[in-house]
């Protein structure tokens, strides 16, 4: 009997350690220490996305592309240095991340409110990306806290980790497993393609060479993407790119998708009837990607003694 209360004991402490290996950040990290600074970032991404609505897009983008590079650690917001080759550099990033200025005004004014620098850059984007979603019709959820900032950045890295659009399902699936993450968390997370916009050399040989597209919709995007130049002309990634909704979900089902990479997701394969359900269902929907987004946010944090809190979202503290 005394061994298996100790067996039991056992078993309770080890799923208690479990739990906090899941969940050292807390939605209430800085609420003792600042309690003005959620509001605050949410002032000043509903200013940025009223004063132009793209910006909700890029800033969810900026979390993703923070989150897969070494995890969240604000490693994407630093500049480049002579010991930091900026990951803004790299392949997915250079001529398309954007939103830079508006992190660098949401952690001057964060500072200011709490009176010291608390809130780290990290934490910043995960916040920011909710309240960019949230501002363009999406449904919120609790943003888990506590990450701290990179002293390093790697553009290789991010070369190698963040996923090409012109990737197949499988090549996908393999991106998104690396970082522990699964195909409903690819399909979810993918689904932030409801928002935003992407250059006509992302997509132009889906539109040209591609065979699992609408005709109409290809000759409709051919008409601002031609064959040759023009590489940087925008198309919207759904027909309602400020609107977070089910179109992208409904889009891929009729043929749509505008990304190789989006279409891979509904072209016969194992993701089909996700997609399906998602461009029936918005609340399966948001509901996912809450849960997605909370599980890619949680992706290599640094927390504790690791890291430090920047000052300036682009500079290592020396
Ligand atoms: C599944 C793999 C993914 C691939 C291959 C991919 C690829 C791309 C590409 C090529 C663009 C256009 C960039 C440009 O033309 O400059 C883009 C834009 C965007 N992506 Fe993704 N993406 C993926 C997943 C995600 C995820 C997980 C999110 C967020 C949860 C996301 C959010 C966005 C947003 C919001 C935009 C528009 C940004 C803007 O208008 O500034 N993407 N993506
Ligand atoms: C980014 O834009 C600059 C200036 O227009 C250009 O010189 C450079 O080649 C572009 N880089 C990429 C990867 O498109
Ligand atoms: C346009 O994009 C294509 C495909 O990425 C690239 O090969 C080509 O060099 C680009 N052209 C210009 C003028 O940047
Ligand atoms: C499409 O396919 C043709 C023939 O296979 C190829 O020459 C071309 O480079 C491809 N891409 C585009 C954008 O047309």
């Amino acid at each position: 009997m005394a061994s298996r209360g100790a067996f039991q004991l056992n078993v309770i402490l080890v799923l208690a350690l479990a739990a906090t290996a899941f969940s050292t950040l807390s939605p209430y990290y800085y609420q003792d220490v600042c309690p003005e600074a959620l509001p605050t970032i949410k002032r000043v991404v509903e200013a940025a996305v009223y004063n132009e609505r793209r910006m909700g897009a890029s800033l969810l983008r900026l979390h993703f592309h923070d989150c897969f590079v070494n995890g969240c650690d604000a490693s994407l917001l630093l500049d480049s240095t002579s010991t930091i080759d900026s990951e803004k550099n790299s392949r997915a990033n250079q001529n398309s991340t954007r939103g830079f200025e508006v992190i660098d005004q949401i952690k001057i004014e964060v500072d200011k409110i709490c009176g010291r620098p608390v809130f780290s850059c990290a934490d910043i984007l995960a916040v920011a990306a909710r309240d960019s979603v949230v501002a363009l019709g999406g449904s919120s959820w609790m943003v888990p806290l506590g990450r701290r900032d990179s002293t390093t950045a790697s553009r290789t890295q991010a070369d190698s980790d963040l996923p090409s659009p012109l990737m197949d399902l499988p090549a996908l699936i393999d991106n998104f497993k690396r970082q522990g993450l699964d195909e409903r968390d690819l399909v979810a997370l993918s689904g932030g393609h409801t928002l935003g916009f992407a250059q006509c050399f992302t997509f132009r040989d889906r539109i040209y060479n591609e065979t699992n597209i609408d005709d109409d919709f290809a000759e409709e995007r051919r008409k601002t993407c031609p064959r040759n130049g023009g590489n940087t002309t925008l198309a919207p990634l759904d027909p309602s790119p400020a609107r977070f909704d089910t179109a992208y979900f409904n889009n891929l089902v009729e043929e749509e998708g505008l990304l190789h990479s989006d279409q891979a997701l509904f072209n016969g394969g194992s993701t089909d009837e996700l997609v399906k359900t998602y461009s029936e269902n918005a609340r399966a929907f948001s509901a996912d990607f809450a849960k997605s987004m909370v599980k890619m946010g949680n992706i290599k944090v640094l927390t504790g003694e690791a890291g430090q809190i920047r000052l300036n979202c682009r500079k290592v503290i020396n």
